[in-house]
């Protein structure tokens, strides 16, 4: 098997989070390809595509292209993914998924095309090896994955298995808890550096503030994960997997002997004590427990360290939680607190309610347009002077493109 054999890696995303990627890959220093609103397109190896599952913050998966083809019936399909070498990809012991989007008028379910892979991939396999693998639902073995669009078919390896989004430290969820990678894109689009202060009141099960103590520490966010699809195929090379976790691990603040790193004081409150205790167990899961205050207590009196910080909340905003006339005075009592008890800081509110966003009463200085699942929501950013402009570092919070890793 050769695992430094280059074909185009497809790099998959949430909606509205396509920026970010870019930034984070470039970052790690490949060329971008074609983009998408949920996706973009790098060249690269089986290596390469661990190291981006390793790095990437704000994607959903890793996908290695084995083979394209043009496919106007489920027999060419089940012919055309015969035809792949899946015995040299694929040991008959491992489980097997096979995932799929169809856009096309040749199959009227994606279940259907999907069936018609798998029974292409475990007959041959069975034909070369005597055996066959496993297979049915489950992401934690080999997957693969079809896009099927009009009359021409894209076949891949999903490296990462289950979404990147899932870092695993999230082991007591709260109500509402947002997505890993959103909260990292949150965290990137506030321009956070680790350097100043960040207060996350509301903190929920506490995912930007682990999202931005992880960003702090230079902490690649794969390291915290044991199980992605590479590993089940026969590309796998422990050996450099290893080798690229030691790298990252070395290069992370606080860890391979830096352990005196500090970043600036991250701080998290909530005024439901379950919550807070649930984030202070995620936080520890992930390695960055002692990098995070935690605090039970209403929003408005959360401690603000000194210094020209960041704010980020995320209240709840009523589709899908809450009660809207509590969340209106929720929402002005915000505006008050950022007025009242934060100048000197940027205030940032992600919430999907443009309408309770309204009642904070402060002019934005910037929305950052984000999806929720299917809810459109906003970043909204307040700059939040003390009296006058003077003595505040405006300029370089003024945002283009996150500054992601130039550090
Ligand atoms: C949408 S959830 C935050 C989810 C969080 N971003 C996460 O990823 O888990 C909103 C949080 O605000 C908290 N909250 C509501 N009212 C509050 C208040 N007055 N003061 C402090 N926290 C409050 C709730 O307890 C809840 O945990």
């Amino acid at each position: 098997m050769d695992s430094a054999k280059v074909n185009t890696i497809v790099v998959t995303c949430s909606p509205g989070l396509v920026e970010y990627v870019r930034g984070e890959v470039e970052g790690l220093g490949y060329a971008i390809g074609d983009c998408h609103s949920t996706g973009l397109e790098v060249r690269g190896s089986e290596v390469d595509a661990m190291r981006l599952n390793l790095h990437l913050r704000t994607a959903n998966n890793v996908l290695f292209l084995l083979k394209q083809f043009e496919c106007v019936s489920p027999e060419e399909l089940y012919r055309e993914v015969s035809e792949v070498a899946w015995e040299e990809i694929i040991s008959p012991d491992e489980y097997l998924s096979v995932v799929g989007k169809i856009d096309t008028a040749f199959v009227d379910n994606s279940m259907f095309a999907n069936l018609k892979v798998k029974d292409a991939i475990v007959d041959r396999i069975a034909g070369k090896c005597g055996r066959r693998p496993d297979s049915g639902k489950e992401r934690d073995g080999v997957v693969v994955q079809l896009y099927w669009k009009d009359r021409r078919c894209w076949l891949y390896l999903n490296t990462s298995g289950v979404k990147l989004s899932d870092r695993t430290y999230r082991k007591i969820p709260h109500s509402a808890p947002l997505r890993e990678s959103l909260a990292a894109a949150i965290i990137l689009a506030t321009g956070y550096d680790g350097k100043g202060p960040l207060v996350c009141p509301m903190c929920g099960s506490g995912t930007l503030a682990i999202e931005a103590a992880l960003i702090a520490s230079r902490r690649a966010p794969g390291l915290l994960r044991s199980n992605y699809g590479f590993m089940h195929t026969k590309y796998f090379d422990e050996g450099e997997w290893r080798q690229m976790r030691s790298e990252a691990l070395k290069a992370s603040k606080g860890r391979g002997g830096k352990a005196a790193f500090r970043p600036g004081r991250i701080v998290a409150t909530d005024i439901d004590a379950e919550a807070v205790e649930a984030a202070r167990k995620n936080a520890a899961t992930a390695g960055v427990g002692h990098l995070i205050e935690f605090a039970v207590c209403d929003f408005a009196e959360t401690e603000l360290p000194k210094g020209a910080g960041i704010i980020v909340m995320n209240p709840e905003y009523g589709l899908r939680l809450g009660d809207i006339a509590e969340l209106e005075e929720t929402y002005k009592r915000i505006g008050d607190f950022f007025k009242q008890k934060c100048s000197g800081y940027t205030g940032y509110i992600f919430t999907g309610n443009p309408a309770l966003g309204k009642k904070v009463g402060l002019r934005t200085s910037r929305r950052f347009e984000f999806y929720n699942a299917s809810i459109e929501c906003r970043l909204l950013k307040y700059e939040l002077y003390s009296g006058s402009k003077k003595g505040l570092d405006t300029a370089k919070r003024v945002w283009t493109v996150p500054p992601f890793y130039w550090w």
